[in-house]
Order: C-alpha cells, then structure tokens, then sequence
C-alpha cells in the first residue's frame, strides 16, 4: 500500500505541477519515467521480420478537413503523413493505402458514419484519432495487411443495443500480422477486437495475426478485448473496467501471452481459453454459443484480476514475445491507462 502511495502520488504531483492545468506535452517523459511505459512504437509493430512500421514517414504532409480530401490522400501508396482535423462524416468505407499514416489533430478529428479499412497494405499508423457510432461493421478493420500501428485512439458507440447492431471496435483479421495496438481508449462498445474472424480461414490465418496490445483502457464493454484465433497476442498493462462479460478469449489453438494487465467493476471474466463463443459474444449457430477448439494462454509477469474469473484449460509455449518492452507497476498501470490513453495525449 505505501509503494502505491508515493508512486500514484509522484504521478499525480507532477499531473498538478503545471500551473495553467494539465499540459499534455509533460505526458510522454512523465509516462516514461514514472509509468515505466513506451509512448514510441513497441511490440510487434516495431520488432518484426519486415521492420519497424514508419508509415508515412518522409513522405508529403498534408492537412485534411473533408473526407473527400481524406480519401485523396489516403488512397494510393505513395508515403503520405495526413493530418485531420475536426469532424470527417464518411460516405463509404475509407480504404487506405500503403504507407499512410492518419494522425488527428488536438482533440478534434472525429470519423462518423463509415469507419477505416486498412486491406491488403503494408506500413500504415493511425493516431489520436476518434471513431464512433459505425452502424453494422466495424470502425477499424485490419485485413490481410502487415505492419500496422493503431495509437492513442478513441472507440465508442452504445452497448445497450446488444452485440450485434454495431460490430468490432478494431477487429484484426485474413492474416494480417505485425501489429501493435497502444494506448486506444475503448468505451460504450460491445464487441471490441475480434483477431481472426471465423473459424473457416484456419488455414490462412495460421502462423500470423501477431498483434500486441498494451496500455490500452477499456471500460464498459461486452466481449473481445481481444478474442484471438489462430495467432499470438502479447497482452500486457491494460486496463479493463466494467468489461461486463468476457475480456481476454483465447480460443481455436490460439496463442496468449498475458502480463500486468488489471480488472476492476463488473467483469465476469477476465480470461478464458475454454473454446466456447459464450451465448453473451455473438455465437452464430446455437443460443447456448458456439463450440470451438480451446486455445492456449501463458502468464507472465503478475495480473491484478479484481473480482473477475480466470478460466486457463491449456497452458501454452508462447512465453517470450521476443522483443524488449517496457512493463508499467502493476499499482500504476489503472491511474496510467486513465490518464495517458485516448485522444488529445500526442
Ligand atoms: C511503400 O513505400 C516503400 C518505400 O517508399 C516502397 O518500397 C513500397 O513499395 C511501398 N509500398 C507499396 C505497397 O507500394
Ligand atoms: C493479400 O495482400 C497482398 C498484397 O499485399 C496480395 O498480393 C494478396 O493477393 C492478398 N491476399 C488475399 C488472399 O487477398
Ligand atoms: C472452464 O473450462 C471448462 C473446460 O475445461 C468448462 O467445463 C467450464 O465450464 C469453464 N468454466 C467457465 C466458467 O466457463
Ligand atoms: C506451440 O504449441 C502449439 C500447439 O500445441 C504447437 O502447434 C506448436 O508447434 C508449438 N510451438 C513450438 C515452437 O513448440
């Protein structure tokens, strides 16, 4: 208890110390030297056999306020580094191209109506960017694309409209692979990241969908935060609050690797690898849920899991990620997640 003291109290002294309020350009070295955290790119996104994801770097930059200047510049593969600004109202889906980065400006970008496809691409970042309300499909969809960094974004729609009438938050699928997903704040949604999407593309999925999740808050949500089949993921110092029915699934022969993560409120469950789709996710062939194949789940360093279940049918090999990160105190890794995650911390 004193450890926590004096540790949340340095993080909340220096919060205070900036006399005009909060300056969110103390956030980056205050992360690093109290929360022990990366804010530059780490994980798989980083560390890789293709190499680091630089998206646009060195290309044009570009400032947009309209998605028709959105899809200009996002289309193609020319590096581009495009900066949005404000409220972008989608017509359609936005298919990005390689060598893309999308980082919003301040508080302000905001995509409504039609989310972010990253297909068959390689090298794309998406920072500080926020995504709500995308009716029937998911705000982001990464698929058959490597080398993707998704950052300091914020996810919302509503979960008292169930499972299915707003799809994932970030879903992650068709073997994609070297992926790192950081500091995003998802709230009010149901169905969060699903990593490969159906049990049918064993075969193509098999031996990717590397992904790391780390420092990323979630609070009040349903399901998938992730659900992973078929690949490995590194989940290490998120925050989960009110993640109502099952936070981490790890299933059809799935690889997790889960360390410093912390459950508080009402979570049932905060990992599972027992194969069942439970009849609260969105199972597609029986009410009782959908019977798959369990998957594997390996522990690393401590997780806090609050009042939530822990459901470990099969221990795994994926022990080392490979990579070097940094690991938040687990005592900090609640007050860290609330406050550096989301938009407006870049
Ligand atoms: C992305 O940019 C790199 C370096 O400019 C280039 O070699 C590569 O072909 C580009 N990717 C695509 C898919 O065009
Ligand atoms: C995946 O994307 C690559 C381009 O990066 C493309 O050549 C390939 O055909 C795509 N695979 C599928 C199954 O669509
Ligand atoms: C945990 O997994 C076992 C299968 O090994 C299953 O029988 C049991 O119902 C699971 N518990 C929960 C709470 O889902
Ligand atoms: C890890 O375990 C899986 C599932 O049992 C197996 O298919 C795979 O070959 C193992 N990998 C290594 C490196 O031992």
């Amino acid at each position: 208890m004193l450890l926590k003291n004096i540790l949340v109290c340095q993080l909340a002294s220096l919060v205070v110390a900036t006399p005009l309020g909060f300056d969110s350009s103390t956030l980056p070295s205050l992360v690093a030297k109290i929360g022990h955290a990366s804010w530059d790119i780490e994980g798989f996104a980083k560390d890789n056999p293709i190499g680091v994801t630089t998206g646009g770097a060195g290309g044009k930059k570009v400032t947009v306020t309209s998605a028709e200047d959105l899809v200009a510049a996002a289309t193609g593969h020319e590096p581009a580094i495009i900066y949005i600004k404000g409220d972008i109202t989608l017509p359609e889906r936005l298919f990005i191209g390689s060598n893309k980065s999308l980082i919003g400006v301040g508080k302000t970008a905001h995509i409504h109506q039609n989310g972010l496809t990253v297909r068959h691409v390689d090298n794309v970042i998406i920072r500080n960017v926020k995504i709500s309300r995308i009716e029937d499909n998911d705000g982001i969809t990464l698929q058959n694309s490597t080398r993707v960094w998704v950052d300091h974004n914020e996810f919302e729609s509503d979960i008292s409209t169930g499972p299915d009438f707003y799809d994932g938050a970030l879903d992650i699928i068709r073997a994609s692979d070297w992926i790192t997903v950081s500091w995003n704040y998802f709230h009010n949604h149901y169905k969060n990241n699903l990593i490969g999407n159906d049990d049918t593309f064993r075969d193509i999925d098999s031996g990717h969908l590397h992904v790391t999740f780390h420092h990323n808050r979630y609070e009040n949500c349903g399901t998938r935060g992730p659900a992973g089949r078929f690949g490995h993921q590194h989940v290490y110092n998120n925050y989960y609050e009110d993640f109502h029915y099952q936070a981490l699934h790890s299933r059809s022969d799935n690889q997790m690797l889960v360390e410093g993560n912390v459950f508080r409120g009402d979570t049932r469950e905060a990992l599972s690898t027992y194969g069942l789709v439970i009849p609260e996710d969105s199972p597609n062939t029986c009410v009782c849920g959908d019977e798959e194949l369990d998957g594997f789940a390996n522990l690393g360093a401590r997780n806090d899991w609050g009042p939530a279940g822990v459901n470990i049918t099969q221990v795994g090999n994926f022990t080392d990620a490979g990579y070097k990160y940094k690991l938040t105190p687990l005592l900090l890794v609640k007050p860290v997640a609330k406050l550096a995650a989301g938009v407006g911390k870049i």
